[in-house]
């Protein structure tokens, strides 16, 4: 009974915002009936697997004089590059990302403090990436028996196809889900949905995070009486 009422009411709103009063349209009560745009809004999300990975390797290397410091950090890193190329397979992209030698003092402890070392130092940084993400553990370990002494950070990402396909799919998705709330509601006012009119893309704010993907979109349906 309440539902029958609520379906009335609604009923009675949705005919009474659809009848067109302009003046000016001859008086044929098929027109003054044509529907209005029915906007239903949808939405879909998805889980994002990141398709790549970048490993950056840090090689820091202290010696008392600079050209043996640069000389053994760049055996390091061709020691490592090359081990890591041959370990894994395919999709990997290895560049020297950032490069410094400056002079390096060590202090004792204890007073005076004096100093005990004076050399230099070789600050070697490595970004290796690769389209295998589950090639990341065994970047490490390959770096770091080849005598790699930092790992300086590890960055999953989505790659751009990947992402331009999951927004269309999740663009075709949120359209079908608006269609469902409107067929669902629709069929309740013994109406259908004649033809798509408009669709609004939402823009996210703030809302998409590395794992998670969503979608908002604004349909405009043309609506008719079911006959
Ligand atoms: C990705 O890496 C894993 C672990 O190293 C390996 O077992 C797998 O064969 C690799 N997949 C491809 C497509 O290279």
């Amino acid at each position: 009974m309440k539902a029958i009422l609520v379906l009335s009411i609604s009923l009675m709103m949705l005919n009474s915002q659809f009848i067109k009063t302009t003046p000016s349209i001859p008086c044929d009560s098929s027109i003054y009936l044509l529907p209005d745009i029915y906007y239903v809004k949808g939405s879909a999300s998805t889980i994002v697997e990141p398709t790549q990975a970048v490993v950056t390797l840090e090689i820091e290397v202290k010696d008392l004089k600079a050209q043996v410091a640069l000389q053994q950090a760049a055996q390091i890193a061709d020691d490592a590059v090359k081990a890591i190329k041959e370990n894994c397979q395919g999709g990997l992209k290895i560049q020297t990302a950032d490069f410094a030698i400056q002079p390096h003092k060590e202090y004792s402890q204890n007073q005076p403090y004096a100093v005990i070392y004076s050399g230099f130092k070789v600050i070697n940084k490595i970004t290796v990436e690769t389209l295998n993400t589950s090639d990341v553990g065994k970047i490490i370990d390959v770096a770091v028996k080849n005598k790699v002494n930092k790992v300086n950070g590890i960055q999953f990402d989505v790659s751009k196809d990947e992402k331009k396909r999951l927004k269309n799919f999740l663009v075709e998705l949120a359209i079908e889900d608006a269609k469902h709330t409107a067929n669902v509601v629709l069929k309740e006012l013994k109406m259908r949905i004649e033809s798509i009119k408009s669709v609004q893309l939402l823009e996210n704010y703030g809302s998409e995070t590395k794992t998670k993907m969503e979608q908002q979109v604004n349909v405009g349906f043309v609506i008719k009486p079911i006959d």
